[in-house]
């Protein structure tokens, strides 16, 4: 059985990125488990706190849940062209201490998929994960790309998808993702088509 790790950047009830993440839940191939974990309850980094008590114990939970998944994908929202301040704090302070982030991140498949109610779909904020993504060792997965526009027409006010086109583009990229996850570092994953709905 393989394990991933979903996160969603948003906090809010009613989020179009969490709905994404319940979404996918659905859709996993067999074998593969995509697990809910949650920013909730993560405090905002300073520098004085952490050596002062060390690592806060939902931080530490979380930085477990990502070290015993096979593999991460990030949920994120866009503000202002970019990562949402509360999900970065998370991955910010999961990074801590440095010397046990190549445990936590190290060479751990990653792939970044979100949605908005905006026409681009996250693609901007999706970018500006690459260099965390980077800096963190971890193994990014490119092939695919899912960038969920005009959410609003893709779910219903229950927070359920409801667009049959975009619950196909998901499963493509989540069979894509598993599929790396699945194959042995430096195998090349199966071929996926690419995602290009939002060109
Ligand atoms: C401060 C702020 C900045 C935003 N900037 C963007 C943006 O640059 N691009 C975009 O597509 N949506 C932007 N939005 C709208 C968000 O995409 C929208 O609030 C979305 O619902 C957030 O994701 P969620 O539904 O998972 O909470 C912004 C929202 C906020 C609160």
């Amino acid at each position: 059985m393989i394990r991933i790790l979903g996160l969603s950047g948003s906090l809010r009830n009613g989020s179009y990125n969490s709905a994404l993440l319940q979404a996918a839940q659905g859709l996993m191939p067999a074998d593969v488990e995509l697990i809910a974990g949650s920013i909730a309850g993560i405090p905002l980094y300073n520098g004085d706190d952490e050596a002062a008590t060390g690592i806060p114990p939902a931080v530490q939970e979380l930085k477990d849940q990502i070290a015993a998944a096979d593999g991460l994908l990030l949920f994120t929202p866009e503000y202002n062209n970019s990562i949402p301040g509360v999900f970065k704090n998370a991955i910010d302070w999961a990074s801590r201490p440095a010397k046990d982030m190549g445990r936590v991140f190290g060479g751990k498949p990653v792939a970044v998929l979100g949605a908005s109610p905006g026409g681009f779909g996250t693609i901007l904020s999706q970018d500006a994960w690459l260099s965390v993504l980077r800096t963190l060792g971890t193994r990014p997965w490119h092939e695919g790309r899912l960038t969920v526009a005009r959410a609003g027409n893709v779910f219903d006010d229950q927070s359920r998808m409801t667009d049959a086109q975009v619950r196909d583009r998901l499963k493509n990229f989540l069979d894509g993702f598993a599929a790396f996850v699945g194959a042995p570092s430096g195998c090349v994953a199966a071929a996926v088509a690419i995602d290009d709905a939002n060109r």
